[in-house]
């Protein structure tokens, strides 16, 4: 792995592997990944720290860990959490670009389901802000709300609704609006490798899988991760419905 400069701490942009035969700023495997991650520690959403109250490092694992509590089976959900916030790791001060640029970064290794999840994390803050106007935002939240295009008008908030992975999109936003408690312990970079693993793997497939009939890879009919894991609990919150999930966190952010 290429880390051609160091972390957002620094405020310099975080280049990740070679160019040559892929996207640029593409994470090529598990291993180069985890050392992303880790290399969240000490890291901000902004380089003068006047952002959230914990660094990426705890914010991806407590995302990712209130989505396992509240999503047991859906493996890639709680990993879109875990890496949604790459973006500000690898260009330090694009808020407003931070989603797409950690979806095209996680999305050879992770597959598209996790990328669709991570790119509209910031979406689903301003559908949130346009369906629950009441819903209380931190003020650097506001802020950077506006620099993300402000709060959705109802013809874009209903074209959002309609997206496949809308609601999945606004869970991992109510997450991530909770996972920023200080103190809070939610394990370690390391409890999150085997799954990393199963995910790639499963992607890997998924890319060299043969079409059907009607040209879509095989593998995609189901969201990916769902009953992947023998051991898995029955599925969590029922998928479709109304967009706005009655999830209410435990956890808030100050
Ligand atoms: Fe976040």
């Amino acid at each position: 792995m290429e880390l051609s400069s160091g972390p957002g701490a620094q405020g310099s942009e975080v280049r990740v592997g070679p160019v040559a035969g892929r996207p640029v700023g593409s994470v090529r495997s598990v291993e180069e990944l985890m050392e992303l991650l880790r290399a969240c520690r000490g890291a901000w959403d902004t380089p003068d720290r006047s952002g959230d109250p914990v660094d990426l490092h705890d914010h991806a694992l407590q995302t990712a860990h209130l989505l396992r509590r509240s999503h047991p089976a859906d493996k890639e959900l709680q990993v879109a959490g875990l890496v949604h916030d790459l973006g500000h790791l690898l260009r330090p001060g694009d808020d407003a670009g931070h989603a797409d640029t950690a979806a095209r970064a996680v999305r050879p290794l992770l597959g598209a389901r996790v990328a669709g999840l991570v790119r509209l994390h910031v979406a689903a803050k301003r559908y949130l802000a346009s369906v629950e106007p009441d819903r209380t935002l931190s003020s650097r939240s506001a802020l950077t709300l506006r620099a993300q295009g402000g709060v959705m008008g109802p013809k874009e908030a209903a074209a959002f609704a309609r997206d496949p992975l809308a609601e999945d999109a606004v869970t991992l936003r109510q997450a991530d609006d909770a996972g920023k408690v200080v103190g809070l312990d939610a394990g370690v970079m390391d409890d999150w490798r085997e799954i990393l693993d199963i995910l790639a793997r499963r992607a890997g497939r998924s890319r060299t899988a043969p079409a059907d009939a009607e040209g879509a890879p095989r593998g995609h009919a189901t969201p990916l991760g769902r009953g992947l894991f023998p051991t898995d609990p029955a599925p969590g919150l029922p998928v479709g419905g109304r967009v706005v999930p009655a999830t209410s966190w435990q956890a808030r952010s100050p």
